[in-house]
C-alpha cells in the first residue's frame, strides 16, 4: 500500500523540553497504525502536529507524497485528516445529529430564509452511523443518554461527515469498560473496512495488539521501533516499552 502520511524527522521543543527529537513515522494507506510509548514519549505532540494544533520546529509532513504545513486544525481537516481528541468535545445536551453536524449545519431556503434542514441532517446522520453501529437509529437521542462507546461513535461520525480519509483517535478506550472497549475496537475495524486510514494512540496493549496492522513505539521523543506481523502481540509490545530495546533476536 502507498504511504498516506509521512512524518519526516520531526522536532518540537516546548521551551527547554525536547518533546520530539527527530521522529519519523510512515502511515500506509488503509492501515490501522498504532502509536505507543510511555508517558511523555511525545505521542500527543506528534498527533497535535498532524492535527494542526501545534507546528513542528523542524521536519516535514507529507500527505500522499506532497509536503504540507498545517497552520490550523482546519488546514489539517481540509487535507482529509480528522482528529478525535481524548476529551471528544461532544455536546452532551445536544442530539446525535446536532453533534455530528456541529459547526457545519445543513440548511435549506424557504421563502428566502435560511432554515436548518433537520430532516436531511437526521437522514445523513443515520447513513454515517449505520457504517459504524447499526443499533443506534434515533438521531434525536441526546448524547448524554449514550454510553462511552456510543459517544465515541458520534465523534467518529463527525469525522466521516468531514469526508476525512484519515481518522486519528487519541486514547479512545481510556475511560471505557470491557464491553464498551470492544465496541470501540469494532468501530475502528469498521473504519478500516470502509477504506479509512486510522492512527490510534493508546496505552492499552491488548487493544492495540487486537486491531493494529503496525505499531510505532516512541521513547523520550525518538523512534524506538516499529512492530509488524508476528510482533503484534501485547507481550511483545510490553517487552519493548519496558526494556527500551530497539530490536530483539527471536
Ligand atoms: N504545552 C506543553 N508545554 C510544555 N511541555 C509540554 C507541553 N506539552 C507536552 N509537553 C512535554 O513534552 C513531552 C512530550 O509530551 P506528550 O504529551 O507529547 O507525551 P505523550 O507521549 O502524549 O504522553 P502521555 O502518554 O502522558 O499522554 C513531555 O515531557 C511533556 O511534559
Ligand atoms: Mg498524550
Amino acid at each position: 500500500m502507498p504511504v498516506k502520511i509521512s512524518a519526516r524527522n520531526i522536532y518540537k521543543n516546548y521551551g527547554a523540553v525536547e518533546a520530539l527529537r527527530g521522529v519519523s513515522v510512515d502511515v500506509h494507506e488503509g492501515e490501522i497504525h498504532a502509536i505507543c510509548g510511555d508517558n511523555g514519549a511525545g505521542k500527543s505532540t506528534l498527533i497535535k502536529i498532524l492535527a494542526g494544533v501545534e507546528q513542528p520546529d523542524r521536519g516535514e509532513i507529507m500527505i500522499d507524497g506532497e509536503p504540507k504545513r498545517f497552520d490550523s486544525p482546519s488546514a489539517s481537516l481540509r487535507a482529509g485528516l480528522a482528529t478525535i481528541h481524548q476529551d471528544l468535545a461532544v455536546a452532551p445536551e445536544m442530539s446525535i445529529y446536532q453533534n455530528i453536524f456541529m459547526g457545519a449545519e445543513l440548511t435549506r431556503s424557504v421563502l428566502g430564509l435560511r432554515l436548518l434542514d433537520k430532516a436531511r441532517m437526521r437522514r445523513e446522520a443515520v447513513g454515517y452511523m449505520s457504517q459504524l453501529n447499526g443499533a443506534i437509529t434515533n438521531m434525536n437521542s441526546k448524547v448524554n443518554a449514550l454510553s462511552g462507546g456510543q459517544r465515541q461513535a458520534v465523534a467518529i461520525c463527525r469525522a466521516l461527515r468531514w469526508n476525512a480519509n484519515v481518522v486519528i483517535l487519541d486514547e479512545p478506550t481510556a475511560a471505557l469498560g470491557v464491553r464498551e472497549t470492544e465496541q470501540v475496537l469494532g468501530l475502528i475495524r469498521s473504519l478500516k473496512a470502509n477504506g479509512k486510514t486510522v492512527i490510534l494512540i493508546s496505552h492499552a496493549m491488548k487493544d492495540i495488539a487486537a486491531v493494529a496492522d503496525r505499531i510505532s513505539i516512541l521513547r523520550i521523543g525518538e523512534n524506538q521501533i516499529t512492530l509488524t506481523g508476528g510482533d503484534l502481540t501485547a507481550d511483545a509490545l510490553s517487552h519493548y516499552i519496558l526494556s527500551g530495546e530497539a530490536s530483539r533476536v527471536h
